[in-house]
This record gives C-alpha cells, sequence and structure tokens, in this order.
C-alpha cells in the first residue's frame, strides 16, 4: 500500500533520513524503533506527504507521489490518518468540533459529519465528553480524541508518532490495546516509538532506524 523507495530528505543543516526503503501492506501494523532524532518522525511526515523527498519516491497505492498535483495531495491524505505525541488539538474549539474538522475539510454534509462523528467518539468512549475543551480532557482522552480525528476519514494507514509519549504507563498500554483493536478491523498502523518495552512482544512487525538509516 505504502512503498519508499531511495528516500532521502535532509534539513539544512541535518540529515532527516537516508535511502529508506521501505514497504507498508494492507492492513499491516508495524512499529519502528530508534533513539530521539533518529528521523522517525521525518519518515511520517515524508509518508503524510508534508515533506517531499530530495530523492527517492513515495508511492501510495501505486501513485507515485512525486507526481500528484498539489490539489490532489488532501485526496491522497484523506486516506492516511496521522496522531501525534503533543496532540494538536485545537484549543479554542471543543471536542466534536476537533474531530468533526477533517470532514468539514472533505467538505461532507452537516448532517453527515455529526452522525460519522457521534459514531466514532461513541466507539471510543468520549461520546459524554462531545462538548468539553481539549483542556477539559485528560491526557488519555485528549490522546483518543485524536485517534477519533485520524478515523473519521476512515483511512487506509493510521501513522501514529510516539503516541504514548505524554501518557502514564496504564493508559499507554491501554492505547496501545486501542490500537490493536482498530489493527484488527483491517486498518494498517504505522507506529513510531523509542521505547522498545512497550513494542515487544505485541507480534508485530518491528523495523529499527538509526541515525535516519533502517537497519534490517
Ligand atoms: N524542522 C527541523 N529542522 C531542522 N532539523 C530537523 C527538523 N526536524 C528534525 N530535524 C533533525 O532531523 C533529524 C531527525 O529528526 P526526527 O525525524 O525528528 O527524529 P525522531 O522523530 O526520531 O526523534 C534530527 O537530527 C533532527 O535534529
Ligand atoms: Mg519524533
Amino acid at each position: 500500500m505504502i512503498t519508499l523507495e531511495d528516500v532521502s530528505y535532509s534539513y539544512k543543516k541535518w540529515i532527516g533520513v537516508s535511502d529508506v526503503n521501505l514497504r507498508i501492506e494492507s492492513g499491516e501494523y508495524t512499529y519502528i524503533i530508534g533513539p530521539t532524532g533518529s528521523g522517525k518522525t521525518t519518515l511520517m511526515r515524508l509518508i503524510y506527504l508534508d515533506l517531499k523527498p530530495d530523492s527517492g519516491r513515495v508511492l501510495i497505492e501505486g501513485l507515485d507521489t512525486n507526481k500528484a498535483k498539489r490539489r490532489h495531495i488532501p485526496k491522497i491524505r484523506r486516506r492516511i490518518g496521522m496522531i501525534f505525541q503533543e496532540y494538536n488539538l485545537l484549543e479554542d474549539r471543543n471536542l466534536f468540533a476537533n474531530v468533526a474538522l477533517p470532514l468539514h475539510v472533505l467538505g461532507q454534509p452537516r448532517k453527515e459529519i455529526k452522525a460519522s462523528v457521534d459514531a466514532i467518539l461513541n466507539e471510543l468512549g468520549l461520546y459524554s465528553k462531545s462538548s468539553h475543551m481539549p483542556n477539559e480532557l485528560s491526557g488519555g482522552e485528549q490522546q483518543r480524541a485524536c485517534i477519533a480525528r485520524a478515523l473519521v476519514k476512515k483511512p487506509d494507514i493510521i501513522l501514529a508518532d510516539e503516541p504514548t509519549g505524554n501518557l502514564d504507563p496504564i493508559t499507554a498500554y491501554d492505547l496501545m490495546e486501542l490500537l490493536d483493536q482498530i489493527n484488527g478491523r483491517g486498518t494498517a498502523i504505522f507506529m513510531a516509538s523509542h521505547n522498545y518495552t512497550l513494542i515487544r512482544d505485541r507480534g508485530h512487525r518491528i523495523i529499527q532506524i538509526q541515525e535516519g538509516k533502517l537497519r534490517t
């Protein structure tokens, strides 16, 4: 579903990633583990089409994203849900509005949006908090809100960039279980972590990254 071929990306001073080759199949669950600064976020941003490779290609469903027109990017991104360590919720609107936002951007009718958002909030146990502002939610709830915001687009894959980084161990464990459930329904997951204890023994593929290079 997602293929990276010899992908390199450098920031002005630093190497982000170099010569990355990676394939993620539909429905697959993959962890990427590596120390801080090893290139995990850079890799996620390349897949999310937030960064353009300096060289190499990112293919999504066989489509070479180097060749995609700018106006087609939102349509490709619709297939990809992204969750972050720092949640990135908009502080000036409530939970419902945060989760609804991606559907508004896609121009869906209000009624359909309401039905989809209510369903997803219900599923993630957040329905009763719909009208809460982000600062009225716990860390775990905020992270689940981000998952809801990613899932509401019904993506083929979720990119999760150190999603448990700011959670206590019990809440982090619950989140890992939730991601397993989501994957069990067919959504591929690509999750970055620097915490080996958290991801080992869960039965999913693990790839390592160090100084911008994947190690096999
Ligand atoms: N916006 C940026 N500007 C310049 N350098 C960056 C930026 N983001 C990341 N880097 C550098 O790129 C390298 C990889 O960073 P990153 O992908 O964020 O790693 P990780 O997510 O594994 O911690 C690091 O050396 C980091 O300092
Ligand atoms: Mg990172």
